[in-house]
Order: structure tokens, then C-alpha cells, then sequence
């Protein structure tokens, strides 16, 4: 049998004993090691046993695939208890900063630590806005990709491709080229996503409006032409800005993460949001929204809905409740209540009689009634409504995950600018649990049956 690893509290620090065969690390008469490891204390949240010096002094590295117990840095910016399901950015509740300020105030937020006064805000508010547009010759990839590419790997493309207009602000160690290129990214990003959709349906970029606000001027991007007048929805401006806040930050999630991995080598930042972009592409991150909208499209019908959750709790199947249940939030995700009225408001304001709601509403009903889903504790996740509201709002499906990435872009930079602060700073390398094979030799390709 493998070691066995405890770990026990007590009040000097944290005693992680280890008792089994092949042991190497000061074994006690009985065949037990005791570690002890200092413990860290955040402002709020479960304790942290510091394992930073376990390879060095006892020769043996932590096992966690999936990061399932393990704090991969320190951070002050996004708070989550997935118990209680609550999310503050900062220390504010989620729901308070969706109900009471904008998009661009929760990424001052995010960036500087605290709330902007009036002043604060319109100076960056207009220095954000100054940045909207992109290099006439960014226009030129696009037209290098396929028209029906998935938008998401235009965006990863030319997110990255930034990066070769900005060499006078690359310099990752001076904090005014950091600041800037934080402005530029959450300004262009909308931008840059407009324009893929523009190039999807073949019809000309739209230049920013920076009259406008930060979400409306998006809204043009995204739905006027040259040859028309477009006037902004109010009511789908602000349920644009809430997607965008309920989406700017979520901690230490796989997308953040990589960008933390690829700034900790000292990439430039718009190679990390990149590799941000890419990671968020995948269906169990910020691919959910859309393959709720595939899975909705697929049920067809609120009558077929029971026979489609039976399909979900047998294992055989392969087949998941889309928007159904989260990493860190056991009990509900705060943020899928914020989006359910959302929802209602814009199908209501668009007067839209969306077939997909209806059977999200039955989906929602069966499930949090049936024990597979309680015992699991799982419950509906901001993309369960967030596909319904972008489809209602006329955004296609293929195009949901680019909006995340354009709002999870300023937490990506936020916490991309805190790491390169850390005066401790380290080069981000996982050690791994070795199960290959052991040292052989090479035979020649002759006497290899
Ligand atoms: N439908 C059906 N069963 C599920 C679902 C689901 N959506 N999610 C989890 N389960 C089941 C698992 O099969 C497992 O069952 P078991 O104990 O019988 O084996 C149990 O619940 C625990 O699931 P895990 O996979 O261990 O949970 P984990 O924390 O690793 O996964 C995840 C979280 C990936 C989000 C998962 O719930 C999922 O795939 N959900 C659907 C995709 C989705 O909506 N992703 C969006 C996440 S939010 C975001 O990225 C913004």
C-alpha cells in the first residue's frame, strides 16, 4: 500500500504524518512521520497548510490532479464561498455590485482595489474609451480566417496578435506600461470581438461610438450597419453590463489560472489573456453557455424533458445537465439567481416567446427536485440563463464565449498585474507523480519485435 498521508491540525501549526512502506522522512519507531507545516491564514476562508518547503526538508511532492485542495497562489481580489454561495470581488457582494454600479466600476474595482468616487470614474471611464479602437491593420487578419471560423479562435488569434503593436509598452516590470496595456485590453476586447462577429455574417466592421457606454457602444458594434441609424435598448445595455459584471472575475479558475501560469514565465500580456481565451474555450469553462443553448435546441421540447434528465443520471449515457453544477459552489451560484431575473426582464422587454426558456424552466424545476441532483448538490450555474438572454438579445450561439472572454478579461489582468507585483514572484512549475516506466535501455529498430 502507498503511504498514507494525515494530516492533523494542532495549535504550533499543522502535523502531517505519514505512516506506510518507503517512507524516507524521519520515520518514528512505528514506521510514522510527523511534518510539521506552518499554516496560513487568509481574511476569510479555510486555513492553508504551507507546503512550500516539503520537497526540500522531507523529499516528497503533494498529489492534487485538478487542484481540488490546493491554493496555487495568494490573492485579494475575488472571494468565493461555494457553501454559502457567495462571490464578492473585493469584498463586495456580487449582487450589490450588480444591482448598484456599472461594468466599468466593478473593473476599477478589480484593477485598483477599491470602488472610483465620481472624479475616478469619469477619468477612467474616458481613458478606456480612448483606447476602443484597434490598429486599421488588425483588420487585415480577419480577413486571413475562414468565415465560418469559430469566432473563439479568431479571438485567441488576434488577442495575441496585439501584442505586436505595443512594443513600447511591453516592459512587464515598469507598473505604467502594465496600467496601460490593462486599458487596452478592456477596452479593444469588445471591439475585437464585434469585429469576428461582423466578419462572420460578412458585414463591415463597425467602428466604437465613445459617446457611448462601455456595453452600448458594444451593442453598436455588434447589431448596426453604416447604412442605418442604431439606437441602444436601455433595458438590453443593462442586462449587457450585468452579463459582463457577473462574468469579470471568479478567482483562481482554470482560464485565470493559465494566465497566471503564462505570465509567471514573464510573457507579455496579451500572449497570456491569450492563452486566457483558449482555456476558456473548452465546453466545461466558458464553452457552457453555448452547449446549454446545443442541449436546450436538442431536448426540443418541455415533454421530452424527464426522459432527457433520466439520460443525464445514468452513467452509461456520457451525457451532463449543461449549466448544471460548479467546481466551487456546492450550494447555489449567486450569480445564476441574478441572471434568472435578468432573463425574465429582457424576454419581456424584447417580447421574446423563447421555447428554450421553457424548457430551462422544466429543466430547472425536475432537477432540483430529484435526489441524483440534491445529493450531488448541484445547481444551475450562471450559464444555465445567460445563453437564453444573449440568444434573446439576437447574439448567436458560437459568439457566447467570446463575450465571456471580453468580460473576464479585466479579472485576467487583475490578476495577471497582482502576480507581476509580487516582489516574491516565481516561475509557475507543477511537479508531478511519476507512474512511467523505469530507466531502460533503447534496443535498435533491428531487434525490435
Ligand atoms: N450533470 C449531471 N451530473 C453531474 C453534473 C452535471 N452537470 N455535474 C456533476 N455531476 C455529477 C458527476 O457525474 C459526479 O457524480 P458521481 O459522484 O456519481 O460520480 C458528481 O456530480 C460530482 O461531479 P464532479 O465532476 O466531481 O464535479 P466537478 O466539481 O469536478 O465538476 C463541473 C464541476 C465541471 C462544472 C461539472 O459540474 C460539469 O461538468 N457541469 C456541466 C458543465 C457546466 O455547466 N460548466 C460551467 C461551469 S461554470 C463556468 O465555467 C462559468
Amino acid at each position: 500500500m502507498a503511504n498514507v498521508v494525515k494530516l492533523n491540525k494542532s495549535s504550533s501549526g499543522t502535523s502531517m504524518s505519514s505512516s506506510g512502506s518507503g517512507s524516507s522522512v524521519n520515520s518514528g519507531g512505528d514506521g510514522t512521520v510527523t511534518v510539521t507545516l506552518p499554516v496560513l491564514k487568509g481574511t476569510v476562508g479555510p486555513d492553508v497548510a504551507d507546503v512550500r518547503s516539503l520537497y526540500k526538508n522531507n523529499g516528497m511532492f503533494t498529489y492534487d490532479p485538478g487542484f481540488m485542495s490546493t491554493a496555487a497562489c495568494q490573492s485579494g481580489i475575488t472571494y468565493i464561498d461555494g457553501d454559502k454561495g457567495e462571490l464578492l470581488y473585493r469584498g463586495y457582494p456580487i449582487e450589490q455590485l450588480a444591482e448598484k454600479t456599472s461594468y466599468l466600476e466593478v473593473c476599477y474595482l478589480l484593477l485598483f482595489g477599491e470602488l472610483p468616487g465620481r472624479a475616478e470614474l469619469e477619468k477612467f471611464e474616458d481613458t478606456v474609451m480612448d483606447h476602443t479602437m484597434v490598429h486599421e491593420q488588425v483588420a487585415t487578419f480577419y480577413h486571413g480566417f475562414r468565415p465560418d471560423a469559430h469566432p473563439m479562435s479568431i479571438l485567441c488569434g488576434v488577442t495575441g496578435a496585439l501584442a505586436s503593436f505595443y512594443h513600447d509598452s511591453l516592459d512587464i516590470h515598469n507598473p505604467r506600461h502594465r496600467e496601460v496595456t490593462a486599458y487596452r485590453l478592456i477596452a479593444k476586447m469588445p471591439t475585437l470581438v464585434a469585429m469576428a462577429y461582423k466578419y462572420s455574417v460578412g458585414q463591415p466592421f463597425m467602428y466604437p461610438d465613445n459617446n457611448l457606454s462601455y456595453s452600448g457602444n458594444f451593442l453598436r458594434m455588434m447589431f448596426a450597419v453604416p447604412t442605418k441609424d442604431y439606437e441602444v435598448n436601455p433595458i438590453v445595455e443593462r442586462a449587457m453590463d450585468r452579463i459582463f459584471t457577473l462574468h469579470a472575475d471568479h478567482e483562481q479558475n482554470a482560464s485565470t489560472s493559465t494566465v497566471r501560469l503564462a505570465g509567471s514565465s514573464g510573457a507579455n500580456p496579451f500572449a497570456c489573456v491569450a492563452a486566457g481565451v483558449a482555456t476558456l474555450w473548452g465546453p466545461l469553462h466558458g464553452g457552457a453557455n453555448e452547449a446549454v443553448l446545443k442541449m436546450l435546441q436538442e431536448i426540443g421540447d418541455v415533454k421530452n424533458v424527464p426522459a432527457f434528465v433520466e439520460k443525464v443520471k445514468d452513467k452509461l449515457s456520457d451525457t451532463k445537465l449543461m449549466g448544471f453544477g460548479h467546481r466551487v459552489y456546492k450550494n447555489f451560484d449567486p450569480r445564476a439567481q441574478i441572471m434568472r431575473e435578468t432573463c425574465h426582464e429582457v424576454l419581456k422587454e424584447l417580447n421574446v416567446k423563447d421555447p428554450a426558456l421553457e424548457i430551462a424552466l422544466e429543466l430547472e424545476r425536475v432537477a432540483l427536485s430529484d435526489p441524483y441532483f440534491i445529493e450531488r448538490k448541484l445547481y444551475p450555474n450562471v450559464d444555465f440563463y445567460s445563453g437564453i438572454i444573449l440568444r434573446a438579445i439576437g447574439i448567436p450561439t458560437p459568439m457566447f464565449t467570446c463575450l465571456f472572454a471580453l468580460a473576464r478579461t479585466v479579472g485576467w489582468i487583475s490578476h495577471w498585474m497582482e502576480m507581476i507585483g509580487e516582489p516574491d514572484q516565481k516561475i509557475g512549475r507543477p511537479r508531478q507523480l511519476y507512474t512511467g516506466p523505469t530507466r531502460r535501455d533503447v534496443t535498435s529498430l533491428a531487434k525490435r519485435s
